[in-house]
């Protein structure tokens, strides 16, 4: 590619990135404000606001757009050639606790949501157990995009992938985040130790607490570990109310 092209390779990556952007909203129903407001673009909350969330003149506005606008049509590995939907994350842009699972599979890569196959079913489930709603945490994972045949993610695509999970987590500023399996947990603690040494007991973060347990897919083999799936999120449950 010359020097002279680059431009135009610039302007096709923020034609993209719009083009998913207004997909995006357009399939959660927000309203299109970056095209609709002039100069401003999409508002951002004021500097130094304490809610991630805020409602201003119908628009809802989120500290995570900005993340979802940078990702854009992603292209920084070849899963984005492979997907259906880019999977980004859903709920509470200003949760207390986010859940961080491992790559789509075949029903979110369809939906464009995370956790809505089976194993989703089963974490929904375990969220309503502690006494929540699926809207009242925040669901992400590594990955964005489903890896072939749901394959293991690799180096490479979780080295794309990563300064998004890192930025949405600093967008929410959750106080706990619970890793979901192996993926996530060793990903985000750059460990190797198995699972279940991990499991069970607090680790940090950036500093935030983070408990790794079973992912909910591996509760649907070995239905025995939600005994020790339920400690954990006790565990964060507490965590959560005492602050201990
Ligand atoms: N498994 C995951 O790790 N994430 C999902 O979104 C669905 C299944």
């Amino acid at each position: 590619m010359g020097a002279e092209d680059e431009p135009r390779e610039e302007l096709l990556g923020l034609v993209r990135s719009l083009t998913e952007r207004v997909r995006l909203d357009g399939e959660l129903r927000k309203p299109l404000c970056y095209l609709t407001r002039g100069k401003g673009g999409v508002e951002m909350p004021a500097a130094g606001a304490q809610e991630p969330a805020v409602e201003r003149s119908g628009v809802e506005v989120s500290t995570l757009d900005p993340v979802l606008a940078e990702l854009g049509d992603c292209r920084r590995c070849p899963l984005g050639g492979l997907r259906h939907r880019l999977v980004f994350g859903e709920g509470n842009p200003g949760a207390e606790l986010v859940f961080v699972g491992e790559a789509p599979g075949a029903d979110e890569d369809a939906q464009g949501r995370p956790f809505v196959g089976r194993a989703g079913q089963l974490l929904t489930k375990i969220i309503a157990a502690m006494g929540l709603k699926r809207e009242d945490v925040y669901i992400c994972n590594i990955l964005k995009c489903r890896p072939p045949g749901n394959r293991n993610p690799l180096p490479d695509e979780i080295a794309a992938c990563e300064p998004f999970l890192i930025r949405q987590i600093e967008a929410i500023r959750p106080r706990v985040i619970c890793a979901l399996g192996s993926f996530a947990a060793h990903t985000l603690l750059k460990s190797e130790a198995p699972i279940s040494v991990l499991r069970g007991r607090f680790d940090r973060y950036q500093g935030i607490p983070l408990m790794p347990t079973y992912h909910p897919a591996y509760l649907l083999r070995n239905p025995g570990a939600k005994k020790q799936v339920w400690e954990d999120v006790q565990a964060i449950m507490k965590l959560l109310r005492e602050g201990t």
